[in-house]
């Protein structure tokens, strides 16, 4: 280590801008962030931690860290920082909140689009050598009601594009501004009425204790037969055993799906269905969002590392 520069650890693949950003302001050294002991060891002589969703930032690692000023999230969601444990110990924690929302939001429309016109499926059997038209029909978007449920960032970016599609837009979101919805054109109801109304239901929620397990066998039962279903939030927020069962009873009609309780994951009651399609946690990777996500989080850490004042970006 050189003298005076401070140490930039970066713990899993990042944006080549992130090291652009950092310039030669600091050194930069890598670990694999999922090698637990590889981490503990480097991050003794780390002044900053930058991690995407990979990496558990938790309190062990943060004891370990003993010259940390600040951890670094190149995405939205803190799931894998102990946050509170960081604070005890006087490190910053910053993340990315706005680097990947347009990905994410856009993520969903595909997933919607693709459940609702089956192409996944269509394009694998047709690759296998088949020409079956008439085994994959679908539904139409436009006229139909689509059910957002959480309407921050990322339900707000989806919804305005659902609109696009001639949709009729309902919005479950019990801390969501009446006005700001109302200028989306997008109608404001109660859980239960969302889910007896709409004919696909996307979900935007960040996972916590509330929103944990939302979407369980109730709510399902009350949705519209045939609905389709999209989670390109968090995982567990949709209770996946109770919709893999409603798929199978022919209830829910279809679903995207791109995060899991546990993730990584190669198993799931979704991943035999059909109508189901799945994608590895791929919400935020587009080039542009980690991009952005690398640059936000490597500025507001060099803002850190220079002692100086870090705005929310
Ligand atoms: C996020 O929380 O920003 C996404 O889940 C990020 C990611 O996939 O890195």
């Amino acid at each position: 280590t050189k003298p005076g520069k401070p140490v930039v650890l970066l713990a899993e693949k990042l944006a080549p801008s992130v090291v652009s950003v950092f310039g030669d302001e600091v050194e930069v050294q890598h670990v694999d962030g999922t090698d637990r002991s590889a981490l503990l060891a480097a991050v003794a002589s780390a002044d900053a931690l930058l991690v995407r969703s990979a990496t558990q930032v938790d309190a062990e690692v943060l004891a370990a860290a003993t010259r940390l000023k600040v951890v670094a999230r190149a995405g939205v969601g803190l799931d894998n920082v102990e946050v509170p444990a960081a604070t005890e110990r006087g490190v910053l924690v910053v993340n990315a909140p706005t680097s990947n929302i347009v990905s994410a939001a856009e993520h969903a429309v595909a997933l919607l689009l693709s459940v609702a016109r089956r192409v996944p499926a269509a394009s694998a059997s047709l690759r296998a050598g088949e020409w079956k038209r008439s085994s994959y029909a679908g539904v139409e978007l436009s006229g139909k009601t689509i059910g957002v449920v959480g309407l921050g960032k990322i339900g707000q970016l989806f919804a305005q594009r659902l609109a696009a599609f001639g949709t009729e837009l309902i919005a479950y979101d019990p801390y969501a501004s009446p006005a700001r919805a109302a200028q989306l054109g997008i109608e404001l109801v109660p859980l239960d009425e969302l889910l007896e109304r709409s004919d696909a239901i996307s979900i935007h929620l960040p996972k916590t204790p509330e929103t944990k397990g939302l979407i369980g066998a109730e709510a399902l039962k009350k949705t519209k037969p045939g609905v389709i279903i999209v989670n390109a939030a968090r995982g567990g927020l949709i209770d996946e055993s109770a919709l893999a069962d409603s798929i199978r009873e022919g209830h829910v009609g279809g679903a995207g799906i791109d995060v899991f309780v546990t993730e990584p994951t190669t198993e799931s009651p979704l991943f035999g269905l059909p109508n189901v399609v799945v994608t590895p946690h791929l919400g935020a990777s587009t080039a542009e969002a980690q991009d952005r996500a690398g640059t936000d989080v490597a500025r507001s850490t060099l803002l850190a590392l220079r002692g100086d004042f870090v705005p929310d970006a």
